[in-house]
This record gives C-alpha cells, structure tokens and sequence, in this order.
C-alpha cells in the first residue's frame, strides 16, 4: 500500500466513523410508527392484564398510562419550542442529540428515550410463552457460546445495574452481538451509550417495571420476564 492509498483508507475509515455517529439513516430500526412531532402514546399490543401472572395488570396500566405517557406528553412539550426538529424521526432526534440545543437535550434525552424505550419494548413481551427457534438459539449461541450463558450473561447485567435503566442485547455496527447496560431511559442509539448499534432486545428495570409485585427483588422479575419475552420478535429484528 502506497501513501497515497493509505491516506485513502484512513480517510475511508474515518468518514465512516463519522456517518455513523451523524448520521441515523444507517441504522435499520424505525420502532416508533408515524415518526415525527407530536407523538402518541401507542396502545399496547395485549390487554393491561395478558402477561399474568409474570406482570400483573396494575403494573402494565400504571407503567403504560401513566409513565409512558408522562415520556410523550413531556416529549412533545420539549419538541414544541423546537421546531426545526419537529419533521425528524424520533430514531433521529436520538441518534443526534448532541446537535440539540443543550437547553432542551436532556429532556428529549430523558423523555423521547423513555418514548422509544417503552415503544420497543411492549411488543417484546407476548402473553403466550414461547420457545426461541433453533435458528434463533444457533445465532445466539454463536455470539455467547449457548443459549443459557446468553441468558445468564444478560440477565446478570439487569440484575447487577445499578439504579434505574435498561439491559439490552445489541448488535453493533460491525454485525457483532453485545449485552450492555444503560442508564435512566439512555439507550444504543444515543451518542452516549457505551455500546452503540441496534437494539435487539431490551428489559426495562426501573423499579417501575416491577415494584407493586415483586418489591426490591429484581432477580425475581428477571426470572418471570424471561417467560413471556416474543421471541419471534427478537428473531424479527436480529434479520
Ligand atoms: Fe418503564
């Protein structure tokens, strides 16, 4: 490789590194339907009590009624005083948050990323337990070396995450699958997360997810959730 070809494929790499962190149109996930100001709060796919009796229906109404929409009424406030961001998807606005004015970047932070989060994540749960396909098991047997050390790995980093947030299996940029953790309502899109790329499955392990039946034992919610997680859809999104 000459100098010239060198300099090339420096150049090469590191525009790429730059179109990935600008530029959202890379990622193939569009999870909030319509995109674009003023968002709606969408219905569950399943009625509030469906998934008893891993998650009970007062938790399933409070957490989609109330917290959920609490995440769009607040997003929307937010997105109203900024009208220039108004047209971009909600997958947009996340992957670029640094370019929002720092006045209102925390609230859509916080508030889309609660938007979003909560959106990915209802249809991942399904009220009829199913098994994952052996095509499903082989991927991700591949990545973690079997299917209980992927479970064991993610459930292990919901469990040991400290405070509010999420647990998520991610697949990067370079087609690699990660488990990763991130804070409050930050995920893999945001410019923020440890490990960046398209979520794949995330379990949500805020305290509100699970207080009024299983109180400070998150272990056990963990150990429910994994009954009722949609397979299919995670196969779905895997590609
Ligand atoms: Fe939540």
């Amino acid at each position: 490789m000459n100098r010239r070809t060198f300099l090339a494929s420096v150049v090469a790499l590191l525009l790429g590194g730059w179109r990935w962190r600008s530029s959202p149109l890379s990622l193939d996930i569009y999870i909030v339907p319509g995109g674009g100001y003023p968002y709606e709060l969408p219905p569950l796919p399943y009625p509030y009590e469906a998934l008893e009796p891993y998650i009970d229906a007062q938790t399933m109404r409070v957490h989609h009624q109330g917290h959920h929409a609490t995440y769009v009424s607040n997003l929307n406030k937010a997105l109203a005083e900024l009208p220039a961001f108004q047209s971009l998807a909600l997958e947009e606005l996340l992957t670029q948050l640094d370019k929002l004015p720092s006045s209102h970047r925390t609230t859509v932070r916080n508030h889309g990323g609660g938007h979003w989060n909560h959106t990915f994540f209802w249809p991942l749960l399904t009220p009829k337990p199913q098994s994952p396909s052996s095509a499903l098991q082989k991927q991700i047997s591949a990545a973690f070396g079997s299917w209980d050390a992927f479970r064991g790995q993610l459930l292990d980093a919901a469990a040991r995450h400290f405070g509010s947030g999420w647990a998520w299996l991610v697949k990067t940029p370079s087609g690699q699958l990660q488990i990763t953790t991130t804070p409050n309502q930050d995920n893999p899109l945001m410019p923020y997360a440890e490990v960046r790329g398209k979520p794949i499955l995330g379990i949500d392990v805020w305290e509100h997810a699970y207080y009024l039946k299983y109180q400070n034992k998150r272990t056990e919610y963990l150990s429910a959730i994994w009954n009722i997680i949609n397979w299919e859809k995670v196969e779905a999104l895997l590609g």
